[in-house]
């Protein structure tokens, strides 16, 4: 074999080796917890230099930007490289979470980079929800500061178990074990009281290069690991959620055609093979695997965190939102819970109103008690709270619309973690963490009756439906539905109306105008309009009902079709130049707060079913409209 021969093949088996080191590599997600001062983008840089992730170009560019802020000597500003945007370094903070990538030849690495500051409690929790391990940084001049146990409690609260204590700027000081040792026992001491068991701490300097990829002589009493060795072994938690009983939420159904159908998703935790017996939740029926199918072929067995699709054996309702489950121990489904959340919106929780909640791939309608208590981030107080602010991590009451297969958080990320949606805007407002079951969701069932809401209709010889009648005070709601049910009694229909003012006085009377107050009230309307529409009547109600949240929370309630919005239509100006009650004037004199149109907002309809317009109308004629529109009520 001649030489050259040899070296190709030399060469191309050094390649199988490269790609096949590659394939096999397993992913590490870590994020950065500290402040600009502390060194965090200086480490940061130092990490993506020292792998080589910089390139020659960028490198050139750094070192100029270094000369002109004036870093003295030969060393690079590595906080230049990351805190890329020019108006950041001019603020001198780090403000959105930033994910940057780099490999070793061991590992590929996905670290984010939140920012320290109270305010930003929300980019960070963002940050953490997706990471095995966090590097919590300490200026080591300045040792364990509130901030520091800030981030541990955030760390710990999202479920991150691997913590490296990094004890940056050790050149600062000159090298002082002692130091060192005070830190770590300083931050030993708080992090057991908040329950983090074990953290790694190192002395590191991510300036000149200590302990972060090559052992530092400056340390010799220092004898764990380098930063990157630790980041390149450390054991990541989906490999032991390996181990864990067999759950995967289904993505979607794969039905090609009719001799294949399919389940489709990510398997969150522990292992399956074809002949294991499956629960589908949650239903609750069983069945076996028949199947597993990938792109690359039939498997023999699937693990935590592997795309697959899942044949069974039996033909059982399964559809996008519900999870697979080892049959023997399947997880919990309920509809009431205690969860923290962190609420991340500008505008602060509405308590009562509904938000979608989205945990894996189940979405359902979800509403908010008022939190028990809100934790101050810095001290850990629990503190009273009517509500949640941007920031905010609480704990409450959460009461979905229907089950929610689910794990306690501590247990399972996947199936413990949701976020809350805004209905109207659809902005992410709240990231959460399910603790338990209520029990009281376990033991109230819903009663099947044999006289169905069809059959009720039907001996009115009506359909039922639920007219919600919405407006300004004063635009004349209550007067319009009164004719309206005057008009539909005339044709032998069987109605009730609910008018605002007298539920006031009874149902609701507890109930003010306060946002919560008002949606509380909506929410009761909307139950008992239900009721009576299952009833088989034809329900009116005539509420000012101001938030489109609420209007849109009452039409999801009933079958489709059955609720009917009706806009009185009647401007701010005339609605108070009318002022039929005298309360506009006692508004604008500031006697009556947080009245509807002058201190408190009111959302009109933007599609309602029916609009009357009470200007070019009188109300019999809007009446008139209205059921002209309503036809046939059969
Ligand atoms: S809603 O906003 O919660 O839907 P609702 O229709 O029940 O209100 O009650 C509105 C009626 O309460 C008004 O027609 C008015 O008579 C009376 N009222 C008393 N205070 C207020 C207020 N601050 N804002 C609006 N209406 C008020």
């Amino acid at each position: 074999m001649d030489s050259a021969y040899q070296t190709e093949a030399l060469i191309a088996e050094d390649i199988d080796t490269y790609l096949d080191i590659h394939q096999h590599k397993t992913m590490l997600r870590f994020i950065t917890c500290g402040s600009v001062d502390d060194g965090k983008s200086t480490l940061i840089g130092r990490l993506l230099y020292d792998s080589k992730m910089i390139f020659e170009d960028q490198l050139a560019a750094l070192e100029n930007d270094s000369k002109k802020v004036g870093t003295q000597g030969q060393d690079i500003d590595f906080a230049l490289l990351v805190d890329g945007l020019a108006a950041e370094r001019e603020q001198g903070i780090t403000i959105d979470v930033a994910y940057r990538f780099f490999n070793t030849e061991k590992r590929k690495f996905i670290v984010a980079d939140c920012p320290g500051h109270e305010q930003y409690t929300r980019n960070m929790v963002t940050g953490a929800s997706t990471a095995d391990l966090a590097v919590i940084l300490i200026d080591a001049r300045k040792g364990v500061l509130v901030q520091t146990r800030r981030h541990s409690y955030l760390c710990q609260l999202i479920g991150i178990r691997n913590i490296v204590l990094a004890v940056n700027k050790m050149d600062l000081v000159e090298y002082d074990q002692s130091r060192f040792d005070e830190i770590v026992a300083e931050y030993r001491e708080f992090a057991t009281s908040i329950g983090i068991e074990n953290f790694t701490a190192m002395p590191i300097s991510g300036f000149r290069g200590d302990n972060i990829t090559t052992r530092s002589n400056n340390t010799p009493w220092y004898t764990g690991p380098t930063l990157i060795e630790h980041l390149e072994t450390v054991e990541v938690l989906s490999s032991l959620d390996a181990d864990k009983p067999f759950r995967m939420p289904v993505q979607w159904v794969n039905r090609p055609n009719l001799d294949f159908r399919g389940f489709s998703g990510l398997i969150a935790t522990g292992s399956v093979k074809p002949g294991d017996q499956v629960r589908v939740l949650p239903s609750g029926k069983t069945s076996t695997v028949s199947r597993i199918v990938t792109m690359e072929g039939d498997l023999d067995e699937a693990l935590a965190g592997q795309s697959v699709t899942v044949c069974l054996a039996d033909e059982i309702d399964c559809s996008r939102g519900d999870v697979i489950a080892t049959a023997d121990s399947p997880p919990q489904v309920a509809d009431q819970f205690e969860a923290t959340i962190v609420w991340m919106a500008d505008d602060p929780l509405q308590v009562g109103r509904a938000y979608w909640l989205k945990l894996g791939t189940q979405t359902v309608s979800v509403t908010v008690q008022q939190p028990k208590y809100v934790i101050n981030v810095n001290t850990l107080e629990h503190l009273a709270a009517k509500t949640l602010e941007l920031n905010a991590i609480g704990v409450a009451e959460i009461a979905t619309d229907k089950p929610l297969v689910f794990e306690p958080y501590a247990h399972n990320r996947t199936l413990g973690g949701f976020i809350l949606i805004d209905k109207i805007t659809n902005a992410t407002v709240a990231a959460g963490m399910l603790h338990f079951s209520l029990r009281r969701a376990q033991n109230v069932h819903w009663q099947a009756t044999d006289v169905s809401r069809d059959v009720h209709a039907a001996l009115k010889n009506q359909k039922a439906k639920v007219l919600w009648f919405t407006g300004l005070s004063g635009s004349g709601k209550s007067t319009i539905a009164n004719e309206v049910e005057k008009q539909l009694n005339l044709m032998n229909r069987h109605t009730f109306l609910l008018d605002g003012d007298n539920v006031r006085h009874g149902l609701n009377r507890d109930l003010g105008f306060t946002e919560a107050d008002r949606i509380e009230n909506i929410r009761r309307v909307g139950e008992v309009a239900k009721l009576m529409a299952d009833a088989g009547l034809i329900v009116l109600t005539a509420f000012i009902s101001p938030f489109r949240a609420e209007r849109e929370m009452v039409r999801k309630m009933l079958p489709e079709g059955e609720f009917v919005e009706i806009f009185v239509d009647t401007p701010l100006e005339i609605a108070e130049a009318r002022d039929v009650k005298g309360l506009y004037k006692k508004a604008r004199a500031g006697a009556l707060k947080n009245f509807t149109g002058i201190d408190s907002p009111y959302e009109p309809p933007e599609s309602p079913d029916i609009r009357v317009n009470t200007v070019a109308m009188t109300p019999v004629e809007a009446a008139e409209h209205i059921v002209r529109q309503l036809m046939p009520l059969k």
